[in-house]
């Protein structure tokens, strides 16, 4: 979700006042998501180094993100879609951790869109920690070390609601991935766009879709290949 403070300091104000334009923009594309029948839609939307930035706009972000599950969550679960924070929610004030975990707990059992929330959340520190997490199963003999191949850690870093990703949108003009979902973007389709997240909006989705939709997914097989298959 690129573009924020960029989108702030073109209007000559602070960065902060973006990050809460952005929120709309959330808005907009959870509930296109939900309509369109996409089964799960991760948006980034604070990095492992995103502590980096000034403590005002930490501070703001952190007060947004209460203030976003405060008044959304509700509305979420209406709609019978499943929330779920991706990252390591133990960087964050007891309150928020509160929060997260009874968000979560109310939508957890809705079988609609799975909406996944990435907030102190890095692609390496994921693997990282599947790695810990099968380290462990070894030291307890529940598992040998020759037993790991990709097929374990895959099912490892999956064991939070989300598979191989299929299309990544990267708004606001930078091209590179940045630390995301590292592993699951493996086979992604990558959408770049100079629209600053602000601005981002369903068309700027659909377009997304649409290009992603005449992309020819090979998986190191060749063209032909695939069109036999797909008639076969
Ligand atoms: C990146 O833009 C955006 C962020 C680091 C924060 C995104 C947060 C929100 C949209 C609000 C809360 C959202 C949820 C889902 C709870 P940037 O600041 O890097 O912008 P720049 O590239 O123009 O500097």
């Amino acid at each position: 979700m690129d573009g924020n403070g960029r989108w702030a300091e073109q209007k000559g104000k602070i960065r902060v006042f973006g990050h809460k334009a952005g929120v709309k923009t959330v808005r907009q594309c959870v509930n296109y998501a939900a309509k369109q029948g996409v089964e799960a839609l991760t948006l980034f939307a604070f990095s492992s180094e995103n502590w980096k930035r000034p403590k005002e706009e930490v501070s703001t972000l952190m007060e947004l993100f209460m203030m976003v599950l405060n008044s959304e969550v509700k509305k979420l679960h209406k709609n019978n879609i499943k929330l779920c924070i991706l990252g390591d929610v133990r960087g964050f004030s007891t309150t928020l951790q509160d929060k997260i975990a009874k968000s979560e707990a109310l939508t957890a059992k809705n079988t609609g869109l799975v909406l996944n929330i990435a907030a102190n959340y890095g692609g390496r520190w994921h693997i990282a920690e599947a790695a810990k997490e099968l380290a462990k199963k070894v030291q307890q003999g529940e598992m040998a070390a020759s037993d790991i191949d990709e097929s374990v850690l895959d099912q490892q870093i999956a064991s939070w609601p989300l598979t191989d990703v299929d299309l990544m949108i990267r708004t606001g003009g930078e091209q590179r991935i940045s630390n995301f979902l590292l592993w699951q973007l493996a086979y992604a389709e990558l959408f770049f766009t100079d629209t600053l997240w602000p601005d981002f909006n369903e068309q700027c989705f659909a377009d997304a879709i649409a290009s992603f939709s005449h992309r020819e997914r090979r998986y190191g097989h060749t063209s032909a290949q695939v069109q036999a298959s797909k008639q076969g």
